[in-house]
């Protein structure tokens, strides 16, 4: 016997302690409003009146204890199916974060060793984790249970002994999410409301104990600033030595003296706080951390990386929050990053970036699943707190792809149409695969990163009815009238940018020659890095790219990608005699996956402004010569490094020789 005295505290509901452990389990109800008892962690959510509950008939028993405080009696029974449902969810929850763990803790080794290559193949195998644990756990509760016709009431205390697993779980947030992911795949959409599934969280994240703990602190005021640094970098204990820790530790003094103009008085409480794990992602080892001093804290980001001579070099210092931010920008690759309780990474990433969304953290973290459940919550929620309407994005329509947005969310959501415009000769599951692989290779800060969802309700209401008509014409295959709400089959969700041929438009007309001539030169080094990391983007038209509030130019029309290595780009062959150059027609066959580099100039230089631009920074790209080259080097498997900060930023270049004296690693650089 035991009761549950933290009725709406944010702390885990105790009693889960004692479902754990008792067949019959007291609950105190410290708040006779109903409404309560619903938003209460351990999702007993069908609390009728005051006084009367019941969770899936297992309420026996209400009574008023001497202290005048409401209890409910909760008999658990000795239906060890529930028991048996909840322990496999659990187990198949571990064996996921067992193995994610592993392979983001083995970053370090991977970083150590220099296995570049490796280091892709890792962030492509550890996507794949979590569907296929996922599928095992599916079949086996279909096998061991015949999990599609287990009762509504055992599932419910499934998930109430669910939650009594979580209570001293380090991953509790990620495990609801498990638990959401099976449930989902065995049940009707009916059934997805919090008193089967984890719609809210049921287990507090906050002070969850981490072994070792999730960040170290040091004190310059006991041991100097310089003192600190060495002892951050070397604490890490590398593998590998560094080139000359010494220069790199005066680098990093003189990169805050720079940046506050002077050195700043060190307060009484001056220290800095450092995440135990660094953070991996291709050739580099990310510090992050922050300084706290008097009433202000300092963020800071430490890159690492290896020399031409393959010893350690910190490359620069990091102390904007939006450069930071940038480190996390989806339209990178996820980190790898070992970490016991990532709520704490979250956490302590959200006090130095505090305008990322919570998802979007947990998604750079490799944690895709909980983000898509995070900013699932995030979108609900928005939508309760405010009334505009769903409409198409603007812009060029797709011939693919059915692209609507929330004028006050930052997200445009991307349907596949049912039939393709006449040009495309793409299928659906062609589509869908060049999305999946966007997901897994390094998008170099050039491509958006999609959250894929399936059987998403939203508002019918808040739908205009332009976008409706589009949505019950185009693809009516994907959506379902249900009620109040239109259930859409298949969804890709991505943050929302403003067109590029938008914004060329925009500033032509407004004659902002500076404006054009920044972003065609982002627009190209766009497809170059692409190029360089094996993606040729298809379809290079301006509309097909986007404009990041920081600048950027960002790629998200996938239908047409291709890996450079699978590409034969060509030059157009003589024509035999002139007339035939005039004719229109070709004279010359050309193979599916035959590129002529020379013609993009006809479709995408029109303008002459742009022209102008275009010329001046990217004329190679016109050359085939440029693409053939790019396509040798993958071959041989060169990885170059892409710097997610200016290299203008780099020690290098702020206090050392320069670039060019760093040798293959710049040469190797983009
Ligand atoms: N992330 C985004 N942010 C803002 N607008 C977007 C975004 N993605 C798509 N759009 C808008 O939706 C339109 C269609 O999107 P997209 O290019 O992905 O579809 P598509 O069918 O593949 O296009 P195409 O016909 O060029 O192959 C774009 O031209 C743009 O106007
Ligand atoms: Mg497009």
């Amino acid at each position: 016997m035991g009761y549950c005295a933290a009725w709406d505290s944010a702390i885990a509901c105790p009693c889960y302690l004692a479902i754990k452990r008792a067949e019959r389990v007291l609950i105190q109800i410290s708040d006779p409003e109903p409404i309560v008892a619903e938003s209460y962690a351990c999702g007993l959510t069908t609390v009728d009146q005051p006084g009367v509950a019941d969770v899936a008939g297992k309420i026996d028993l209400l009574r008023l204890t001497p202290t005048g405080k409401t209890f409910m009696e909760i008999t658990i029974g000795n239906n060890t199916v529930a028991q048996q449902i909840a322990a496999a969810l659990t187990e198949g929850f571990d064996r996921h974060y067992r193995l994610f763990r592993e392979c983001s803790a083995q970053a370090k080794m991977r970083f150590e060793v220099g296995d570049w290559l490796e280091v892709q193949h890792a962030v492509q195998n550890r996507i794949q984790f979590y569907d296929k644990r996922v599928e095992e756990t599916v079949e086996l509760l279909h096998r061991e249970f015949s999990a599609g016709t287990i009762d509504d009431s055992v599932w419910q205390e499934a998930k109430l002994l669910y939650i009594g697993l979580l209570i001293d779980h380090k991953q509790p947030e990620l495990a609801e999410t498990f638990f959401n992911s099976v449930f989902c795949k065995i049940l009707h959409r009916t059934y997805f409301r919090n008193d089967f599934i984890f719609v809210r969280p049921a287990i507090s994240t906050e002070f969850i104990d981490s072994d070792p703990a999730v960040f170290h602190s040091y004190y310059p005021n006991e041991i100097g600033f310089k003192g600190a640094i060495r002892r951050i970098l070397l604490d890490f204990e590398w593998q590998r030595p560094f080139d000359d820790i010494e220069r790199d530790i005066r680098n990093i003094y003189k990169a805050v003296k720079l940046h506050f103009g002077k050195w700043p008085k060190a307060e009484y409480n001056f220290h800095i706080q450092v995440l135990h794990s660094a953070f991996y992602r291709n050739k580099g080892a990310y510090i992050i951390g922050k300084a706290i001093n008097g009433s202000s804290e300092l963020p800071f980001a430490l890159p690492v990386l290896h020399t031409a001579t393959g010893r350690l070099c910190v490359d620069t210092l990091l102390l904007d929050v939006w450069r930071i931010s940038m480190l996390f920008s989806l339209s990178r690759a996820y980190f790898m990053v070992d970490m016991e309780v990532p709520s704490a990474y979250v956490q302590f990433l959200l006090s130095i970036m505090p305008g990322k969304p919570r998802s979007e953290l947990y998604t750079m973290l490799g944690l895709g699943k909980q983000g898509k459940t995070m900013f699932f919550r995030d979108l609900i929620h928005h939508l309760r707190h405010s009334h505009d309407q769903f409409a198409i994005a603007p812009g060029i329509r797709g011939m693919v792809m059915l692209v609507f947005t929330l004028p006050s969310y930052p997200y445009v959501f991307k349907l596949i149409k049912d039939v393709f415009g006449a040009t495309k000769e793409v299928d659906h599951a062609t589509v869908r695969r060049k999305y999946q692989l966007v997901k897994q290779v390094d998008r170099v800060g050039r491509m958006a990163d999609t959250l894929e969802f399936s059987n998403v309700a939203l508002p019918k209401a808040r739908f205009s009815k332009t976008l409706l008509d589009d949505l019950y014409r185009f693809a009516p295959s994907l959506v379902e009238d249900d009620g109040d709400d239109l259930i859409i089959r298949h969804l890709y969700i991505e943050r929302r940018m403003e067109p590029l041929n938008i914004y060329l438009d925009q500033a032509e007309q407004s004659g902002l020659n500076d404006q054009i001539e920044k972003v065609v030169l982002e627009y190209g080094n766009a497809i170059r890095e692409l190029a360089i990391a094996n993606i040729f983007p298809g379809d290079m038209l301006w509309k097909n790219f986007g404009v990041t509030r920081y600048g950027r130019v960002v790629f998200y029309d996938y239908d047409e990608i291709e890996y450079m290595t699978d590409c034969n780009f060509r030059k157009i062959p003589p024509a035999p005699y002139p007339e035939m150059e005039m004719s229109g027609e070709a004279w010359y066959s050309v193979a599916r996956n035959d590129i002529f580099p020379e013609e993009f100039a006809t479709f995408l230089l029109t303008s002459p402004r742009i022209r102008e631009a275009f010329m001046k920074y990217h004329a190679d790209l016109l050359d085939v010569r440029f693409w053939q080259e790019t396509q040798a080097a993958i071959r041989q498997g060169v990885v170059k490094d892409f710097f997610p900060y200016p290299r203008t930023q780099r020690f290098c270049n702020v206090f050392g020789p320069g670039c060019e004296n760093c040798g293959d690693l710049c040469k190797n650089s983009v």
